[in-house]
């Protein structure tokens, strides 16, 4: 792992998470940007102080020469620090799981993900909600034509975490995320709008077209949007609106999605992720459980707990990380990987988010905010 030291945030998530199935030891890491409190770290977390490293270079060097040399490297850092980390670790010849957005700029982005596709590594990026075995069911179902063609899809992440100005109070996480060198152009839209955007493609199937944007930014003196409405024309007429917002009060982590088709619709909500609430045209409203022996294959492989004993954050994110894991073993033995092992979030899908997020700058920073079709849809 490189980033994720003391007192940072979805470091140990990734710890938490990747330990869950026995796929993933944690040997070997470079924990934070402060080289002797990460060795200290990593000797706490009970690494050997022989692969405790101060610095992502040392673990190159030191990694590199070993017969037991780490499988891949997990990227838990700031968003400007991803594409240099990440180019570093694919150019000495390892896999590479990295945090979104990819990278804090579009040319960064376009880079890595030419750097992932030529080089052959594996680079799987923790757009953490498609790791939830409901968000697969509602995949599942849409393109089985439950619901019909897709007409609207409304995704919403609010969160009111940054309601005040906490990056002047210091709060480390949202220190460097108002910083637009750090953090990328866009505030809200780049931290979790790209959630909200990948999950809404990933479920739908849907391919971008076009969007218009309004940001605005509420709390005085904060140089990045912490509010963001995107209207999407998706490519055959389907239409889509997208909310993100760090001020909204009341809501610790309401991601929220809802597709509505011809026949029918599909609503998930991630503080209810073990639910799935389908409803026919002129049918009953259904609650779909997670667990429940008509679900998927697709959600059923992401699944450990029977229904009724709630699964959540950390198994979505577990589920990532034993996709990434069968797809990488998948890969060195010539098969097709297992169902946990597909339609996992890759390179591209990264380089969307942040394409993603710069047209969405672009629309909104412009006079007559114009409809604008990102670079990768
Ligand atoms: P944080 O500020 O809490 O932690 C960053 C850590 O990286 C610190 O330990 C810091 O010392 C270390 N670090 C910084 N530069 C480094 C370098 N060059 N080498 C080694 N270590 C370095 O940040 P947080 O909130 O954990 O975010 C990290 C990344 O994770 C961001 O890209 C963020 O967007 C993403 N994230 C993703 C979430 C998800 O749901 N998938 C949730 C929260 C964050």
């Amino acid at each position: 792992m490189v980033g994720g030291g003391e007192g940072a945030y979805i470091g140990n998530i990734h710890r938490l998470a990747s330990r869950l199935d026995g796929h993933w030891q944690l040997v070997a890491g470079a924990f934070d940007v402060d080289p002797d409190r990460g060795r200290a770290f990593a000797i706490g977390q009970g690494l050997d102080p022989a692969r405790s490293y101060g610095t992502c270079q040392e673990l190159i060097a030191g990694e590199s020469g070993r017969a037991d040399r780490v499988d891949a490297v997990a990227i838990c850092t700031p968003n400007f620090t991803h594409y240099p980390i990440a180019k570093a670790l694919i150019e000495a010849g390892f896999d590479v799981i990295c945090e979104k957005p990819l990278t804090a700029t579009l040319a960064d982005a376009v880079a890595l993900e030419r750097l992932a596709r030529e080089s052959g590594r594996f680079v799987g990026v923790t757009y953490t909600y498609c790791g939830y075995p409901m968000v697969h069911e509602a995949r599942v179902r849409i393109a089985r034509g439950e619901i019909g063609a897709v007409r609207t899809v409304q995704v919403e992440y609010p969160l009111e975490w940054m309601a005040a100005p906490i990056e002047r109070a210091g709060n480390a996480q949202a220190a460097w995320r108002t910083d637009p060198k750090k953090n990328g152009r866009g505030g809200s839209i780049g931290d979790i709008g790209t959630h909200a955007y990948h999950l809404a493609g990933f479920v739908t199937g849907l391919k971008l077209d076009s969007l218009t944007a309004d940001l605005a930014t509420f709390v005085n003196g904060r140089a990045l949007d912490d509010n963001a409405h995107v209207m999407l024309r998706y490519q055959g007429g389907a239409r889509g609106l997208l909310w993100s917002s760090q001020v909204a009060i009341g809501n610790s982590n309401g991601v929220r999605l809802r597709v509505f088709g011809e026949t029918g619709s599909l609503q998930w909500f991630q503080e209810q992720p073990n639910e799935l609430i389908f409803t026919p045209l002129d049918g009953r409203v259904q609650t779909l459980k997670r667990g429940a022996d008509e679900m998927s294959v697709d959600a059923k492989a992401r699944t450990r707990t029977p229904p009724g004993h709630p699964e959540g954050y950390l198994e979505a994110f577990a589920n990532l990380y034993a996709g990434f894991a069968e797809a990488i073993r998948a890969r060195r033995e010539n098969r097709v990987p297992g169902p946990i092992g597909q339609n996992l979030p890759l390179a591209h899908d990264g380089l969307k988010g942040v394409a993603f997020v710069e047209a969405v700058v672009d629309s909104a920073e412009a006079a007559d905010q114009p409809w604008i079709t990102p670079v990768a849809v």
